[in-house]
């Protein structure tokens, strides 16, 4: 079966729709289209996504962006065989802008809807890859909102087996990213100013909990970064700003490491799939790809134009849920949280 899914995406501050067609018996997946629209700017003035903002920019935005989806695909709604939409976990103002848009249009116009979990959706990013993986295989879902280990057994069957039990991984980029002076969102520049550092020349705690569970724990971490800056300020003394983002994304890294060697010796998974905003690290991409290659894993990343939100991936995610069967009325809600969870438990 071929059809057209149209993905709309507005969890967070990125409004989103994209068309991508697929092939249901060669499994052949084609981006048509991938509007993003995002808020960010507004955000930065505060340092991190003020909810309210993002509604408000959700609403002007979601219609011209999902009609400016369908032109680039060069596909009209009724050419449309499935709507899949964001409804959890995120903002909740943002997801109900998102949920009601699609709900209304597929109801308009008579067309099936399907929900989709926005991690489950990160992870679908990379069955828009030309080697797409196939389940079962292991991924890392590390975002602003999100840092987990999941074992995805199928398409729509997976397990959280590991999470962050406080800050997300993200969050710790982009505040330790501010202390420095960068402006948010700090990743992509902390990713630059990393190469300039001497990553050995700060210790910070590792981000990896101690004990035998695959939980992360950021927020020592980001508190260390504070700390060290503005103990340095308050004395007078200049730091090396290079040195502290190489040290810290050195930590990152090893405690990523550590936790997804522990995760191998557990799992022993053949696959390893990292998504999600912070996949576009490089330094985190090479130590990750390393660690598979050293245990002969195949290792997948989506480009970095795949990483962060976007509505492609919730319609890669969505032909999973329609071919399920998992469609959905005009009672679909928003839901602020939910953990990624087995089939047998939904
Ligand atoms: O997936 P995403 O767009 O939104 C959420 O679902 O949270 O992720 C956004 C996060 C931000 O924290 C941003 O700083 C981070 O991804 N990020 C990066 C990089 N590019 C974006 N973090 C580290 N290195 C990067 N190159
Ligand atoms: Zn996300």
């Amino acid at each position: 079966m071929i059809m057209y899914i149209l993905g709309i995406e507005s969890s967070c501050d990125e409004t989103s729709a994209s068309v991508i067609f697929t092939d249901t018996d060669t499994n052949e997946n084609k981006i048509l289209s991938n509007i993003i629209a995002s808020s960010v700017n507004e955000h930065a003035l505060y340092g991190g996504v003020v909810p309210e903002i993002a509604s408000r920019a959700h609403i002007e935005a979601i219609s011209n962006v999902t009609y400016a989806a369908l032109d680039e695909a060069k596909v009209k709604l009724s050419d449309i065989g499935c709507i899949a939409v964001t409804s959890r976990p995120g903002l909740i103002g943002s997801l109900l802008v998102g949920v009601n848009f699609a709900k209304s249009l597929a109801y308009a116009n008579n067309i099936p809807l399907v929900s989709v979990h926005h991690i489950k959706g990160h992870i679908a990013a990379n069955y828009l890859l030309e080697d797409a993986p196939k389940p079962p295989f292991f991924a890392f879902v590390v975002s602003g909102g999100h840092t987990s280990l999941i074992d995805v057994k199928d398409y729509d069957d997976m397990i959280t087996v590991g999470t962050t039990r406080d800050d997300a991984i993200g969050e710790a980029f982009d505040k330790a990213g501010r202390v420095l002076g960068l402006s948010y969102p700090c990743g992509a520049e902390m990713d630059k100013l990393a190469y300039e550092g001497d990553c050995n020349a700060v210790k910070f705690p590792l981000a990896a909990i101690k004990d035998d569970t695959l939980d992360f724990s950021f927020s020592g971490l980001k508190t260390a970064v504070i700390n060290y800056v503005n103990r340095a300020t308050m004395k007078g003394e200049e730091i090396n700003r290079a040195d502290v983002a190489a040290s810290f994304t050195k930590t990152v890294c090893d405690s990523v490491i550590k936790k997804t060697e522990l995760a191998y010796e557990r799992y022993r998974f053949k696959k390893l799939v990292i998504s999600g905003g912070v996949a576009a690290n490089s330094h985190l991409r090479r130590v990750l790809s390393q660690f598979c290659e050293k245990h002969s894993i195949s290792f997948y990343c989506p480009p970095i134009s795949l990483c962060g939100d976007n509505g492609a991936m919730i319609a890669a995610q969505g032909k999973y849920e329609y071919l399920s069967g998992n469609f959905e009325g005009t009672s679909l809600n928003g839901k602020a949280s939910e953990q990624v969870c087995p089939k047998a438990c939904q």
